[in-house]
């Protein structure tokens, strides 16, 4: 009796339960296996994190003196007070997903020490889902309506990629939350397009941007499924 539980056991963890969308949902799967700790299969990190680094150590510090009149853009001038606690409050939580998400993507920390990825995730979560919130209001007080609909866009997908991605694995969805966490990924980063110094392109980027970031990582999660079982992030 016992040896047929574990067997069955066993086979339920190698097939995974099959659902209608094609997602295969049981806990016993992990998506990343053994064989991704090693540090070349976590090489492509490196580029991720220095960039990421960069955009932090660039853009976050004049925040940081936490004294309104010397920041680097314009404040709402018929709510200053409140364009800048909101884009303040953007700007430290953004800061902290940012951070956590260079860790939730690092295949060796989630196979060795799912516990920190667990935390990690949580915090990148919370973070997350707030700091998109708030990139409305903020929009809202510094666009027109058509001049703003492209920052309204990313803050709702930011929003709602990272939010799928959450309830995906409170339900067991392994497969799910890899690929919405990877989407939410891909809004977070979109951050590096207006900062690039390219000044007749900047507009364009910050538009085509978030487009880009989605085809590499709809193509990321292609290359990774044929090659079977998600053995990276
Ligand atoms: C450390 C990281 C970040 C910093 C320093 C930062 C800074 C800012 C600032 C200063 C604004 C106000 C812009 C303005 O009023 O003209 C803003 C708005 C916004 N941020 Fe962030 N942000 C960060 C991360 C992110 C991330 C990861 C996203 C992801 C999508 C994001 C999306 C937005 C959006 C959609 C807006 C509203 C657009 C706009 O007002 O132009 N930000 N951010």
């Amino acid at each position: 009796m016992a040896q047929e539980l574990a067997r069955s056991h066993r086979d339920r963890a190698a097939t995974g339960t099959v659902e209608p969308g094609g997602d295969v949902t049981n806990r016993d799967i992990r998506i990343a296996s053994p064989g991704a700790t090693g540090w070349w299969q976590n090489a492509w990190l490196l580029p991720v994190v220095a960039v990421l680094a960069a955009v932090m150590i660039i853009s976050v510090p004049p925040w940081l003196a936490f004294d309104p009149a010397a920041l680097p853009i314009p404040l709402d001038p018929n709510v200053p007070g409140l364009d800048y606690v909101l884009v303040l409050s953007h700007v430290l939580l953004a800061t902290v997903a940012l951070a956590t998400l260079c860790l939730g993507i690092w295949p060796w920390l989630r196979v060795r020490h799912l516990a920190v990825h667990r935390w990690s995730g949580r915090i990148y979560v919370l973070s997350a889902l707030s700091a998109s919130l708030l990139t409305l209001p903020i929009t809202y007080l510094n666009h027109p309506l058509q001049e703003g609909a492209g920052a309204y866009a990313v803050g709702v997908f930011w929003f709602t990629t990272t939010l799928i991605a959450y309830v995906a694995i409170r339900q067991g969805n392994e497969i799910r939350h890899r690929r919405w966490m990877l989407y939410s990924f891909a809004m977070a980063t979109t951050i590096i397009w207006p900062i690039l110094p390219i000044p007749f392109l900047a507009n364009v980027l910050t538009l085509v941007g978030p487009l880009i970031n989605l085809l590499v990582i709809k193509w990321w999660l292609v290359r990774t499924a044929r090659r079977g079982a998600s053995a990276t992030t």
